[in-house]
């Protein structure tokens, strides 16, 4: 039976938006958290009778916006229509997205109960004064709490984000929350480097010199730092953002990179099935409205290409430790891509860019800084 990995939006924010973020997340519609449950219950339901029988569920993820926000029990509610409406593999992992300062002894204990497995805390840095300054509502000291308090609730699987790149950043800052993320055994950690988006406030306040942020130069030092400290802490590197100790890679992530299906449920979820993409209104009332009317609240529909799904693979592929199953690629997409590719990878491997080991194509480790130029090549 095929797999399928579910993303559930939750697109509710603490107070005021963080400065860098541009996800789909509001925080002027907590009155309505509710309303909305009740309409992503529906849009289970709508899908669980379409699709709940050809599939096995491999992965669920919490996302926001943050699903911390969420009133005590509506995680449950919301756990007990997808119980319902799918079925589940018996080593499924269900991961709710944690903002540090909602995170209480009864909601963690609740998620425990509803059956979460991962909790994933958004920590960012363990400085006050980055943490103020990028518009985050917690302190260093909450974002540590809220770690230990989920060890102390039993959760073993324990993911945290951090970034890169921030005003004020130094190197000592991101040694400081690597250190502590070792010293709790993390298992898991994203370090992603700020991505200034227009529309947001940091982008405005770079745009006109009212906020600096690291060089290039510099972020990519605090990654190397990121990754050599991780290493030898024994949580390898198996995609770009992404670390783990052995057995701890998110599920939920992996599928997206190997291009498997997924289904999204809320306001502006993104899915992928049959080949094809399609996305949920990012209208908060719209999407209301069209589920109150037993319509799927889809905005647009893309059906991938052969040629477009083979060199989303190859770039989702190059990204991580795995790397590109030769033999799988060639099945899938038609074509031998040691020889269509010969004269590109003969280039790239004999200057150490790239490795061909175990029947994959894989980026070597000190090539990750060349990592676009390397898929271009290849795509
Ligand atoms: C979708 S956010 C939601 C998680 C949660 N609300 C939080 O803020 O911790 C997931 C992660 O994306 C990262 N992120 C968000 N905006 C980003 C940006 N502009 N550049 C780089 N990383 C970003 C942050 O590390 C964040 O923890
Ligand atoms: S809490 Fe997370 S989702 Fe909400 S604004 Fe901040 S980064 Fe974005």
């Amino acid at each position: 039976m095929k797999t399928l990995s579910l993303y559930i939006h939750i697109p509710f924010c603490n107070k005021k938006k963080c400065d860098y973020c541009n996800f789909v997340s509001f925080v002027d519609k907590q009155a309505l958290m509710q309303k909305y449950v009740d309409a992503l219950i529906e849009e289970i339901k709508m899908r669980g009778k379409k699709e709940g029988k050809n599939y096995k569920i491999s992965s669920i993820f919490f996302g926001g916006g943050t699903p911390s926000v969420l009133g005590v029990g509506m995680i449950t509610n919301i756990m007990i229509a997808l119980k319902q409406n799918f079925r589940f593999l018996r080593n499924v992992e269900i991961t709710v997205e944690c903002n540090p300062e909602t995170a209480t002894e009864e909601k963690l204990r609740e998620y425990k109960l509803a059956g979460i497995n991962r909790m994933s805390f958004g920590v960012q840095t363990l400085n006050d004064k980055i943490l103020k300054l990028i518009g985050r509502q917690h302190t260093a000291k909450q974002a540590k709490e809220a770690v230990e308090l989920a060890k102390d609730v039993g959760f073993q699987n324990i993911s945290v984000d951090m970034m890169l790149g921030l005003p004020g950043q130094k190197i000592g800052d991101v040694k400081k929350i690597v250190r502590f993320l070792v010293r709790q055994k993390v298992n898991h950690v994203s370090a992603y480097s700020l991505i200034l988006e227009p529309g947001t406030v940091m982008y405005d306040k770079v745009k006109v010199g009212a906020l600096k942020v690291p060089s290039e130069d510099e972020t990519v030092e605090m990654y190397n730092t990121v990754y050599d400290l991780l290493s030898r802490a024994g949580l390898k590197r198996y995609e770009v953002s992404n670390f783990s100790m052995l057995d701890y890679e998110c599920k939920h992530n992996q599928n997206y990179w190997k291009l498997g299906e997924y289904l999204a449920f809320g306001v502006g979820g993104h899915s992928y099935m049959n080949d094809t993409r399609f996305a949920n209104t990012e209208d908060f009332d719209k999407y209301i409205n069209s589920i109150e009317n037993d319509t799927f609240p889809i905005v647009s529909v893309e059906k991938l290409s052969l040629n477009m799904r083979r060199e989303e693979s190859i770039m989702l592929g190059l990204r991580t430790r795995e790397g590109i199953n030769i033999e799988d690629f060639d099945n899938e997409y038609g074509g031998h891509i040691l020889k269509d590719k010969k004269q590109e990878i003969e280039f790239l491997s004999s200057r150490g860019f790239i490795s061909l080991r175990n029947g994959h194509i894989k980026v070597s480790e000190n090539a990750y800084y060349v990592l676009n130029s390397i898929i271009m090549k290849l795509i």
